[in-house]
C-alpha cells in the first residue's frame, strides 16, 4: 500500500506537469482526488489495517493527497496567468478631447425649473402621447373650436395624438392634486409645422400653473420676470400684449426683444425684433370647473415657456434646426454646465 501510494504520487505529479489546459488539469484532479479517484480507492481500505499500519498509511496518504493538491493549485495558477493578457496603462497615448455636453435646451430647462422650485413649484411630467380630452377638450377647446387650427396636430390611428403643447400637464395636475397647486412640467411637444429657422416639428415647452385663493395678474408677472432674470442673468426687454388661448382669460403674449439682432429684425424673429417666448394668462373658469375646482373660491395663472426658443435666445442659436440635427459640433460648444 505504501509503494502504491508513492507510485500514485509520482504519476500524478508527472501528469500534472504535462497538462496544458484547465480542462485537462481538472480531469487529472478528478482521476486522483475525486470520489472515484485513485487516492480514495486506496484510503477506503485503511480501516482494515492494524493500528500501527493505520497510523503510517494514514499519515502517508494525507501527505500524498496534500502534495497532489498543491501541485494542482500551482499548475492552475500557471495556466490562468498565461491566459490573462496583461493590461497596461500607457500614459503617452493622447486623450480624445471631445467632451460631451448637456443640450442647451436641457440647460435652460434646468435653470427655469430651479428658479420655479425656489418659488415652491413642484416639477411634474405627462405623456407625450395624449388623448383628445387632455390636449384639447379639458382646456376649453372642444372638437369644433377654431383654436384647434392653431396647432396642426399629429393624430394617431388610435384617435390619440402627439401632444401639441405641455398644457395637458395642467389638466393632469389639477386632476391629481386639485387646489391649491403650483406645478411646472417641462417636456417635448409635436406639431406638423413647415420647418424653418424658428419652427420645428419637435420642440420643448415648460408649462407652469398656480392655483390658489386670490391669485392675480401681478403674481403672474412677478413669476415671469423672476424666471427670465434667472435664465438670462441680465435684464431683458419684455413686452406684454393680449394673446388668445381658450384656456386662459385674459390671455397674454410675453415677448422678449430679440437677443440675436437686438431688435433690428432677423430671420429668427421673423424681422419683427421681438420673439414670442411666454404665452400666459389667468386660468379660464371653465378649465377649473372641468377639473373639479371651484372657480368661485380659486383662481390661478398658467404659462407655457418655449424652452427651445429660450435656449436659442440665450445661446444666440440662429436656426432651430441645429438643435435637432444631432450634430455634435453644435452641442460641443456649450461645455458641461
Ligand atoms: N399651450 C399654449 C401653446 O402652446 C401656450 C400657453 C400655455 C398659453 C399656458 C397660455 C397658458 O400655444
Amino acid at each position: 500500500m505504501k509503494e502504491e501510494l508513492i507510485t500514485i504520487q509520482k504519476d500524478a505529479i508527472e501528469e500534472i506537469k504535462n497538462v496544458t489546459s484547465e480542462a485537462e488539469l481538472l480531469k487529472v484532479k478528478s482521476n486522483y482526488l475525486g470520489k472515484e479517484g485513485k487516492i480514495p480507492a486506496i484510503t477506503k481500505n485503511i480501516k482494515d489495517l492494524s493500528i500501527e499500519e493505520k497510523k503510517e498509511i494514514g499519515s502517508l496518504s494525507g501527505k500524498v493527497r496534500g502534495d497532489i493538491e498543491t501541485a494542482i493549485k500551482n499548475k492552475m495558477e500557471e495556466i490562468k496567468s498565461k491566459n490573462t493578457k496583461k493590461i497596461t496603462f500607457d500614459h503617452t497615448i493622447p486623450v480624445d478631447e471631445k467632451i460631451g455636453s448637456l443640450s442647451p435646451v436641457t440647460i435652460v430647462a434646468k435653470k427655469v425649473t430651479e428658479a420655479l422650485e425656489k418659488m415652491g413649484f413642484i416639477i411634474v411630467s405627462g405623456p407625450e402621447k395624449e388623448d383628445d380630452y387632455h390636449n384639447f377638450e379639458a382646456l376649453n377647446i372642444p372638437a369644433d373650436h377654431p383654436a384647434r387650427d392653431m396647432q396642426d396636430t399629429y393624430w394617431l390611428s388610435t384617435g390619440e395624438l402627439l401632444r401639441t403643447h405641455t398644457s395637458p400637464c395642467q389638466v393632469r395636475a389639477m386632476e391629481k392634486y386639485s387646489a391649491p397647486l403650483r406645478i411646472a412640467a417641462p417636456g417635448r411637444c409635436f406639431r406638423n409645422e413647415d420647418i424653418d429657422a424658428c419652427h420645428e416639428n419637435t420642440f420643448f415647452q415648460l408649462e407652469g400653473m398656480v392655483i390658489d385663493e386670490n391669485v392675480s395678474i401681478n403674481n403672474l408677472i412677478y413669476v415671469m420676470k423672476n424666471i427670465l432674470t434667472e435664465v438670462f442673468e441680465t435684464e431683458v426687454d419684455v413686452r406684454l400684449r393680449p394673446g388668445f388661448f381658450p384656456f386662459v382669460e385674459p390671455g397674454f403674449e410675453l415677448d422678449v426683444k430679440c437677443l440675436i439682432c437686438g431688435g433690428k429684425g432677423c430671420p429668427t424673429c421673423k424681422n419683427s425684433g421681438w420673439l414670442e417666448l411666454l404665452p400666459c394668462g389667468m386660468v379660464h373658469p371653465n378649465v377649473l370647473k372641468m377639473s373639479g375646482i371651484d372657480p368661485e373660491k380659486y383662481s390661478g395663472f398658467a404659462f407655457g415657456i418655449g424652452l427651445t426658443r429660450l435656449a436659442m435666445m440665450k445661446y444666440k442659436i440662429k436656426d432651430i434646426r441645429e438643435l435637432n440635427s444631432g450634430d455634435t459640433r453644435v452641442l460641443g460648444q456649450f461645455g458641461i454646465k
